[in-house]
């Protein structure tokens, strides 16, 4: 009786070990693992069965016994470790990693060159005591144009060529002057000395050298002293701290309806330092903003009287000077949102 069960474990085991050795995958081991140590298992089979055994039997096949199955578990875990190894090198063969290769750089972000342009502008006039206000980028028909002194029907409404919204008397803004009017009746009666930064838009042939949408930068000062000495000074002193020590600057006569006498200001070519070359066509000035002190109509209209108050007022095209600056010959490239053109700041 004893030799027969321990032939029989013997036996078991031997099969186990046997089956272990062809295990190639972890599902295969585990239908061995169910096979061999599961509840249907020989060896648990034998094990139920010690109960009926004799007495000098029962501690000798359940030793036995226990020994098979240590060495089943044993075996087991042996294999595992087998099989994952074998799959942890063929995955490492498979998925070869030259570590000496360089690594790929990011892309990292940078300032659009109109940003980087409109901070600067922002940096030296706020040095100069000048803060920083923002409109919105819809204005009504009043305040684009009516307070700022042109008339319905005008025909110095021309000078804007304009996108309507759906919305009726709402206009997309043409300029940043309407921030005059906002800023004046915010702060009326006190002096007002600020800048208003944003994007304006004309319905206009997309060309070279003009976009539908832009940068604009106000720049408005209002209050009981100021002259046109002090307003030639300051973009003196503007065209100095943004171009350099000995720019000159020059005020030619122009028009705008919102400022009276109304100018066009031109620094000397930074390119060429006045001697002419392509970026100035030749005449040694280059074109960066209108200007002028305001009209009273439009000091009135922001709250102001205009006998006792004046104010000076200026728009400057941050594209128009990055272009300058950087030879940039094609508008269209700042808002095409071209990594190429972009990456180059
Ligand atoms: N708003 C004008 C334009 O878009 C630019 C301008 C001219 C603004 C003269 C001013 C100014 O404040 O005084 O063409």
């Amino acid at each position: 009786m004893q030799e027969e069960v321990v032939k029989k474990l013997e036996e078991i085991q031997k099969a186990g070990l046997t089956d272990l050795e062809h295990v190639q995958e972890e599902q295969q081991l585990n239908e061995w693992r169910t096979c061999y140590l599961g509840k249907k298992s020989e060896v648990l089979q034998v094990m139920k069965e010690i109960p009926d055994l004799s007495v000098d039997l029962r501690p000798k096949v359940g030793m036995l016994t226990n020994q098979v199955k240590r060495n089943f578990e044993q075996g087991y875990e042996q294999r595992l470790e087998e099989i994952r190894k074998a799959a942890l090198e063929r995955s490492l063969q498979q998925d070869r990693l030259d570590v000496t290769l360089p690594g790929r750089r990011p892309e990292k972000g940078r300032l659009h060159p109109s940003t980087q342009t409109l901070r600067e502008i922002a940096n030296i006039f706020g040095q100069m005591g000048f803060q920083v206000y923002r409109g919105t980028d819809v204005e009504t028909e009043e305040f684009n144009f009516e307070l700022l002194n042109i008339p319905k029907y005008h025909p110095a409404r021309d000078m804007w060529d304009t996108f309507f919204t759906t919305t009726p008397e709402v206009v997309m803004r043409t300029h940043t002057s309407p921030g005059q009017i906002h800023s004046m009746r915010e702060n009326a009666p006190d002096p007002v000395r600020v800048i208003l930064p944003g994007m304006c838009y004309r319905y206009e042939q997309v060309t070279s050298r003009s976009e539908f949408q832009f940068f604009q930068v106000e720049l408005l000062a209002v209050g009981k002293s100021i002259d046109f000495r002090g307003f030639k000074g300051t973009l003196q002193d503007f065209a100095r701290r943004m171009f350099g020590d000995n720019v000159r600057i020059r005020l030619r006569p122009d028009y705008f309806p919102f400022t009276e006498p109304s100018a066009e200001m031109d620094v000397e070519c930074f390119i060429c330092q006045g001697a002419g070359c392509p970026v100035c066509k030749h005449t040694g000035w280059l074109e960066i903003m209108g200007c002028g002190m305001m009209h009273p109509t439009v000091l009135m209209n922001g709250g102001y009287d205009p006998r006792e108050y004046t104010g000076f007022a200026a728009g400057l095209g941050p594209e128009r000077i990055t272009m300058l600056r950087h030879h940039i010959e094609d508008i269209r490239y700042f808002w095409a949102n071209d990594v190429r053109f972009l990456e180059q700041f």
